[in-house]
């Protein structure tokens, strides 16, 4: 346990570093701690015990047993959901100091983690609660006096890498569809924001998990992932993250034939007609780019405009842009916080520079903000063109590119020349053109008049390189499900 020091920031002042292996917390096996920081302040909120290839072959060994002969293999699936709900309860009942310690790590504003992430945290466990007992198979018309029919089974023990950008949503997105469907897992958090994923461990246990059901190892990815990703006792890896990440989870996990369900980066389009209700447009400009500082996989960070409106949309975007309200993540009033560590606010200051290096038209932000912190302005660059890096490369930050367009043909086709697909938007009145965008455009999600809507029920993943399977809705449960073939004689 470490002590919070500054108890303005944060309601309960103790909270968890260990590791939670077999129902225990204990130490790293190395005696080894790291180092997690408030992003807001730079300052140190605890030494977290971290996990390496030691520590994650004890929680798959963990994770196997509880899986192969523990009491969770013979639990009723009714009983697995009734156990989500109570851990949901859980969450619920301590909402408040859940969302400020997650805001403590990560330093989104204390608004979005209490009123966003959360709610949608309790919302995904009572989802896939229901889930629990609905998991089932067919029954097989086939040739000749057989009866036959599936089942889907529980793939077995699930390892599981997140990162940092939404650290308890990421959770609950990778727990939900696993516990629902019996598997066991071991969970690595990102090594920037480990202690949600503790606390949600404690909370895991007073619902009443059965020991080795849920494990979590905080660690490196080099080290602790790494590890995760080659056990041969892992079943199936569930990886959120870079693409370059997801490149090397693939080849180590090709030696034990793992299952792997990938969500990657993006560079998603946002298609702004001149027909469109350009206030609701920019209000989703912005949410779509700048929530949650900019590090989200779906950011809507190439907002194509139609040039019939552009200067119009460009100027008043940038005066919407330079109202956001930044500073203190625990102000109640904060829309934008910091980012999460020094080497995303280095990244994106560099991209920014080379916006300005390649010509682009920086009309808002563009240099940090503050000298404390890794806070950086919201920044807007206009007259952005297709080859330039800030409208290549994901740069995970407050750093929109706004790219002119004149038709619809023109701007599908810019679009989709990308190697991302995870997300696109389309703003218009026009029902056929927003069809037609949405069935064109080739990522994973589009939102049509709207962004960043999500639902526990509503798929999510990636075209391209933005990713390999869906997570939620029914189809996450593919992810953690083999099917099974029976076949009986008649006679
Ligand atoms: P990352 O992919 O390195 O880290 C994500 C998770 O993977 C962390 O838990 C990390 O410890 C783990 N990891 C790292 N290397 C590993 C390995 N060799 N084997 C197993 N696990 C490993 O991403 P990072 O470095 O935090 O961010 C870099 C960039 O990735 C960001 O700037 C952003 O562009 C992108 N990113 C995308 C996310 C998304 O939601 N799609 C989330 C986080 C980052
Ligand atoms: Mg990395």
């Amino acid at each position: 346990m470490a002590t919070i020091t500054e108890p303005r920031r944060a309601t309960r002042r103790t909270f968890q570093t260990k590791l939670l292996i077999d129902g225990q917390w204990r130490e790293s096996l190395s005696g080894r701690t790291f180092e997690t920081y408030d992003p807001a302040t730079e300052e140190l909120i605890a030494n977290v015990s971290e996990g390496d290839a030691s520590d994650i072959d004890l929680a798959v060994k963990a994770a196997r047993k509880a899986f192969d002969s523990g009491p969770w293999r013979k639990m009723d699936a009714r009983d697995r959901g009734r156990l989500m709900n109570r851990l949901a309860d859980l969450i619920e009942q301590n909402i408040d100091e859940l969302a400020e310690l997650e805001t403590l790590d990560n330093g989104k504003p204390i608004s979005e983690s209490r009123n966003g992430d959360l709610p949608l945290v309790v919302d995904c466990f009572r989802y896939y609660a229901g889930w629990a007992d609905k998991i089932h198979g067919q029954t097989i018309p086939v040739r000749g006096k057989y009866f036959c029919y599936t089942k889907r089974e529980p793939i077995g023990v699930a390892g599981q890498i997140i990162p940092w950008n939404f650290p308890m949503l990421m959770v609950a997105w990778k727990w939900g569809p696993a516990l629902a469907a019996g598997c066991t897992v071991v969970l690595k958090p990102a090594e920037q924001t480990p202690l949600t994923a503790l606390r949600l461990g404690e909370l895991a246990l007073e619902a009443g998990y059965p020991a080795g059901v849920v494990n979590i190892v905080p660690g490196f990815g080099e080290t602790a992932g790494a590890a995760l990703v080659a056990h041969p006792g892992v079943d199936k890896i569930a990886f959120t993250g870079e693409g370059r990440t997801a490149q090397i989870i693939m080849k180590s996990a090709a030696d034990t034939m793992k299952r792997i369900t990938f969500e990657l980066g993006g560079k998603s389009p946002n298609i702004v007609f001149d027909d469109a209700d350009l206030d609701a447009a920019i209000e989703g400009a912005v949410l779509g780019l700048y929530l949650n500082q900019g590090q989200c996989c779906c950011a809507g960070s190439r907002l194509f405009v139609q040039d019939t409106v552009y200067d119009k949309f460009v100027d008043r975007l940038a005066a919407k842009v330079k109202e956001r309200k930044l500073g203190d993540p625990f102000d109640t009033a904060t829309e934008q916080g910091p980012q999460v560590d020094k080497a995303q606010f280095d990244k994106i200051l560099s991209y920014i520079e080379k916006g300005k290096a390649q010509g682009a038209r920086c009309v808002a932000g563009g240099e940090r903000y503050g000298d404390k912190g890794f806070f950086i302005s919201p920044t807007i660059f206009a007259d952005v063109k297709d080859d330039m890096a800030i409208a290549c490369d994901e740069i995970f930050g407050p750093v929109l590119s706004v790219i002119k367009f004149s038709d619809i043909e023109e701007v599908i086709q810019r679009a989709n020349t990308t190697d991302f697909g995870l997300a696109a938007a389309v703003w218009t009145r026009d029902i056929g053109k927003a069809h037609a965008v949405a069935d064109r455009v080739r990522a994973g999600t589009v939102w049509v008049n709207c962004y960043d809507v999500f639902d526990a029920a509503a798929p999510f993943g990636g075209f391209k390189r933005s990713g390999i399977g869906r997570e939620l809705g029914e189809k996450a449960l593919d992810n953690y499900t083999e099917l099974k073939t029976v076949t009986v004689a008649l006679d």
